[in-house]
């Protein structure tokens, strides 16, 4: 099979990746509730995640790497921890329902939002855009880093500056930029960075992250146990266990961080170039292609994250992706979760093939790819 559909997840895991997952489901206890060698080894299992994790995105400390089920939850506690009555939001016109549904939730809690218009390679446009959409209520920004449908990347330390000037909270849904691009959360003044653990960090389904940058802590989503001032029954006020109840994914966890430490030797910036360049060749082959619908300017490094997303005209995205399917090619059509991304571009009846790569995809791959779109548009 030729894989690539990796913004939904990277397939295949790396090697160590697997063997640190399984090695926590031989090895491992329950993590902070008993003072035996198997429960202390989980323990250890999770700091050293948190601790490479706050390492890759430069985090204050360990306390500030929470855990979560996956950058969807990491969101959830952020919006649904911060926003009160009142408060206003600025989104962009480009986020996952990871963003758009807590948010359309929260509009019964007396929360408000403006999506602001992303201007694709005009990043001044952008953050002009946001700007204009701010007002005096308003209480945070909240934006993708790259849209996991169109690949375009978002200037967020520029809106981060932006959040700070008027004295607003920023949080990012790195959900398709981490490991991807570099992230550093300190330099970037980010308040929270929401993270999956599972796309470019390599590591299983069902982790993720929120990092939080800031002074502003959220509001627990969910309260139990921690292992830790058991006596009490308040939720403990310091973190990482404020925002971290009951029993963790430890086998997840120990995987995570065999990820973070695979794409770190890997290198970020190595994986970049080398999907970006699979990326430019799909799309310079397909634009050659008179059947073949691409909605964005070729993509470049400084706007763009390796996705590419586009059809096949005369069918829709769906029936596309089935065709190819036959071909041994594994990617995503539809909407992608993200109405919003395919609404601002005018996708939102018939959706876009998505393609996805990772470092484990080859050149011979890609032209395949474009092979067999090539093969469909002669059938159709
Ligand atoms: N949000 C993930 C995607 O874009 C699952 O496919």
């Amino acid at each position: 099979m030729i894989y690539f559909d990796n913004s939904a997840t990277t397939f295949p895991k790396p090697k160590t990746v697997r063997e640190a997952s399984a090695a926590a489901v031989r090895y491992s206890a329950n993590p902070g509730r008993s003072g035996h060698k198997l429960s202390m080894r989980a323990s250890e299992e999770i700091f050293r995640t948190r601790k490479a994790a706050a390492h890759f995105f430069n985090a204050a400390s360990e306390e500030r790497v929470i855990i979560t089920l996956n950058c969807t939850s990491a969101m959830n506690i952020v919006l649904k921890g911060i926003l009160k009555s009142g408060d206003h939001v600025v989104v962009s016109d480009m986020e996952h329902n990871a963003v758009m549904r807590p948010l359309e939730g929260l509009l019964k809690n007396g929360v408000t939002y403006t999506a602001a218009k992303v201007f694709p390679q005009d990043n001044d446009k952008t953050v002009d855009s946001f700007r204009k959409s701010i007002n005096a209520k308003t209480r945070m920004i909240v934006c993708t880093q790259a849209s996991n449908v169109w690949g375009i990347r978002l200037p967020v330390e520029r809106l981060a500056a932006l959040a700070h000037e008027y004295g607003l909270l920023i949080a990012v849904d790195a959900a398709q930029s981490a490991g991807v691009v570099p992230i550093d959360i300190m330099d970037s003044r980010i308040d929270f960075l929401c993270v999956a653990g599972h796309k470019g960090l390599y590591g299983p389904m069902g982790t993720g992250l929120l990092i939080i940058g800031g002074e502003t802590i959220p509001q627990p989503l969910i309260e139990g146990g921690t292992g830790s001032y058991s006596s009490f029954f308040e939720q403990p006020s310091e973190l990482p266990d404020r925002l971290e109840s009951g029993t963790p994914n430890v086998p997840g966890i120990a995987g995570l961080r065999a990820g973070i430490e695979f794409i770190s030797q890997y290198g970020t910036e190595r994986a970049f170039r080398h999907e970006m360049m699979l990326i430019k060749r799909l799309y310079r082959q397909l634009s050659a292609m008179k059947g073949a619908e691409l909605y964005m300017p070729e993509p470049d490094e400084k706007h763009f994250v390796p996705i590419l997303s586009f059809n096949i005209r005369g069918l829709d995205s769906e029936t596309a992706a089935k065709k190819l399917s036959s071909y041994g090619i594994a990617l995503r059509a539809g909407l992608h979760c993200s109405p919003a991304a395919h609404k601002a571009v005018g996708t939102e009846k018939i959706g876009a093939i998505r393609i996805s790569p990772s470092v484990f995809n080859t050149v011979q791959e890609a032209d395949r790819v474009s092979m067999a779109v090539r093969q469909i548009i002669e059938s159709i």
